[in-house]
């Protein structure tokens, strides 16, 4: 009886709040809501053996935890490109247009002002939330996300379902909260973005639950595998399922139509009830998103048109001038302190001296300040009409601000650099970055630090960090250092050498491989000798690794001086290998060979021959080109099969798949 009434409480409840948060057309009143809620509380406590976790008097938040746990995400969570004008958004159709030669419908969305969330739901229930993180890995933030009323916790689909979207804070909660913190004198966030950034990130539920969170859902990983064929398909299914979707997606038929919404929303913008910061643009079709796929960072099939950032007017003060660590020089604005988009601005990289002078900026002009894409400052134009002739005009230095040296910039370049191999500045530089966090991570090596040693000839060069160790007893007579902050730091510089190959490739600082780059790398050679001796035609099959790179690489492992580098690590006992979890062998038919599937297979779903492929050894991707080696092809295959056709990619059925691997 009892169990009767919460199960028919559970759902009223349910049904009265998804009327409330998600279609925002109550059907009761608050007090009757809060009534029922009241009665099933007080039957949960007395029979907590009926208690579920998905209870939707779980939604009032308590749970508080020690830590949040990693989550590593089952696909990437990526960002988006960009564009800022209308000429930029026809090149991006352009582009698609000519890669699938044919012309796309896309869904225009709004771009929520909030942050991504991954909501994994098993058999009908919410498993886990998370936030995106650095894309791969994120945070478990299921106890907060179950504050949000507007998350369902449980969904009439039973089978596996990741959904994703933003958490945001409305305008209108935004301006509560700060009312209130300023009664109680507490600091008030800047926009409702670091808000419900800092309500998720909190480890006690309750407060999440007192910061009227809400979510919109934009995107089904692998919607395909759900009978989606478009986007807006699958918009419409998980609406279907309870989620919350935003009303204002449109389907454009042509990039006139979408450049039409882009204007309609810019106007509208500021009535909407939330913050958004651009519009976002997906091609509509799956399969043609697939085919277009993704570059290391971003889908090639969305892109996101940017509003045009604040703008504000400072002085700027000097320009000087910085050397980066391949001897690159750049001029930068220091500008009188302002407040741009929320934070503090006081200096601007000026990039090179075309910029400067192009812009005619002058030292002591007023300058037009903004943040492009919202992060990294930057200098527009001086204000002409407010010069009153005291102004400098601006000089590229002749010389290298730190050595000394005379720098020169090559004809078709627009970089000026220090070629004096010996320049402090550069070491200094190559130094910060292969500790950096990204790279080599130790702790205790912050770029002051970095250069105090190499000024006192602790630290002269990358292998010179390793034997730190024998200057502990002079570095501890220096103010500042003690004993034990020495001993962290020798720790972590000794940890170091445990670190997975990637880390340290990233260090080295080969020109082009970021952190994302160096990963794709150290996965495919699995150690560092590898890699040195792969040869180009190795290099440019990788996907996402082009010409520049290649010659880059290639550049990079010809020095001496580079080779030198690496044996002496090598000897002081820095690992060389790929350490992370791969069960990816590299004696298969399919071992560093590029596969694509199509078509509906018999015996495997689309994730499970992705994966089965990848222990292979192979490289899924999604798109046919010319680096393809095999398409694995099931029934009722389309565009995929015609075109390995047309470039002669081997084709293979799922049982010569299965003959190959058995053999
Ligand atoms: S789609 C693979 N749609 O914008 C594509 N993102 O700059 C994934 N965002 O990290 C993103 N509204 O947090 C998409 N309607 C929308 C969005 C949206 C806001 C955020 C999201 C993402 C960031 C990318």
């Amino acid at each position: 009886m009892s169990l009767e009434r919460i199960k028919e409480l559970t759902k009223l409840l349910n049904q009265y709040g998804y009327e409330y948060y998600v279609l925002d057309n109550p059907t009761i009143s608050d007090q009757e809501y809060d009534r029922l809620m009241q009665e099933l509380m007080a039957l949960e406590e007395k029979y907590p053996e009926y208690l579920s976790p998905s209870s939707p008097t779980q939604r009032v938040g308590g749970v508080v935890l020690d830590a949040f746990k990693k989550i590593t995400h089952t696909k990437s969570m990526l960002s988006l490109g960009n564009v800022f004008s209308k000429e930029e958004l026809i090149n991006f159709d352009q582009r698609i247009q000519e890669s699938l030669q044919k012309p796309v419908e896309y869904a225009c969305e709004l771009k929520i002002d909030g942050l991504a969330v991954s909501l994994v739901y098993k058999l009908g229930e919410l498993d886990y939330g998370a936030t995106r993180g650095d894309g791969t890995t994120g945070e478990d933030i299921t106890h907060n996300v179950k504050t949000v009323k507007s998350i369902p916790l449980t969904i009439p689909y039973k089978g596996d379902l990741e959904v994703r979207g933003e958490i945001f804070m409305p305008k209108k909660s935004f301006n509560e909260l700060n009312e209130l913190r300023k009664k109680d004198g507490v600091e008030l966030f800047a926009n409702p973005r670091n808000a419900a950034a800092g309500s998720v990130r909190q480890l006690d539920s309750a407060i999440a639950a007192q910061r009227k969170l809400d979510a919109f859902l934009y995107m089904v990983p692998d919607a395909l595998d759900y009978d989606c064929i478009t986007h807006y398909d699958s918009l419409q299914w998980i609406a279907s399922l309870g989620f919350k979707t935003n009303p204002h997606t449109r389907v454009c038929q042509t990039i006139e139509e979408v450049w039409a919404y882009i204007e309609e929303y810019s106007a509208k913008r500021s009535e909407l009830p939330y913050e958004i910061d651009g519009i976002v643009i997906k091609v509509n079709d799956i399969e043609l998103q697939n085919q277009l796929g993704y570059t290391v960072k971003v889908p090639k099939w969305a892109t996101a048109y940017k509003f045009p950032a604040e703008e504000v007017i400072t002085k700027l003060k000097d320009i000087v001038f910085t050397v980066g660590r391949t001897g690159q020089i750049t001029p930068n604005a220091v500008l009188e302190p302002v407040r741009v988009a929320g934070s503090l601005v006081q200096r601007a990289s000026l990039h090179n001296e075309d910029n400067v002078v192009s812009k005619d900026i002058r030292i002591g002009d007023y300058v037009v300040v903004r943040k492009a894409g919202d992060v990294i400052p930057e200098v527009v134009r001086p204000v002409i009409e407010r010069r009153d002739g005291s102004e400098k005009k601006f000089e590229m230095t002749k010389v290298c601000p730190k050595c000394g040296e005379p720098v020169s910039r090559e004809e078709d370049q627009a970089a000026y650099f220090c070629h004096n191999p010996h320049c402090d500045s550069k070491k200094i530089e190559k130094i910060i970055h292969f500790v950096s966090r990204d790279a080599m991570n130790i702790d205790g090596l912050g770029e002051k630090i970095v250069e105090q040693f190499y000024n006192q000839g602790f630290i002269k060069n990358i292998e010179e960090i390793y034997y730190l160790k024998n200057h502990v007893n002079e570095i501890i007579e220096l103010d500042g250092f003690g004993q034990k902050s020495m001993d962290n730091l020798i720790e972590a510089i000794e940890k170091s050498k445990q670190n997975s190959l990637e880390k340290l490739l990233f260090g080295l600082g080969i020109r082009g491989v970021g952190a994302k780059m160096a990963e794709v790398l150290a996965a495919r050679f699995k150690t560092m000798e590898a890699l040195m001796e792969a040869k180009y035609v190795e290099l440019i099959n990788i996907n996402d690794v082009g010409e520049t790179i290649c010659e880059a690489i290639l550049d990079y492992f010809r020095e001496d001086e580079n080779k030198a580098l690496i044996r002496q690590l090598k000897e002081l006992g820095l690992n060389m290998t790929y350490l992370k979890e791969t069960n990816f062998r590299d004696d298969t038919p399919f071992s560093n060979k590029t596969v694509v599937v199509t078509g509906t297979l018999e015996k495997y779903n689309r994730n499970e021959i992705k994966e089965l492929l990848k222990q292979l050894g192979a490289n899924v991707t999604n798109s046919i080109s010319k680096k393809t080696d095999y398409l694995v092809c099931g029934k009722d295959a389309g565009s995929k099969l015609e075109k390995a056709e047309k470039i002669g990619v081997q084709v293979i059925t799922e049982e010569e798949f299965e003959r190959m691997v058995s053999e």
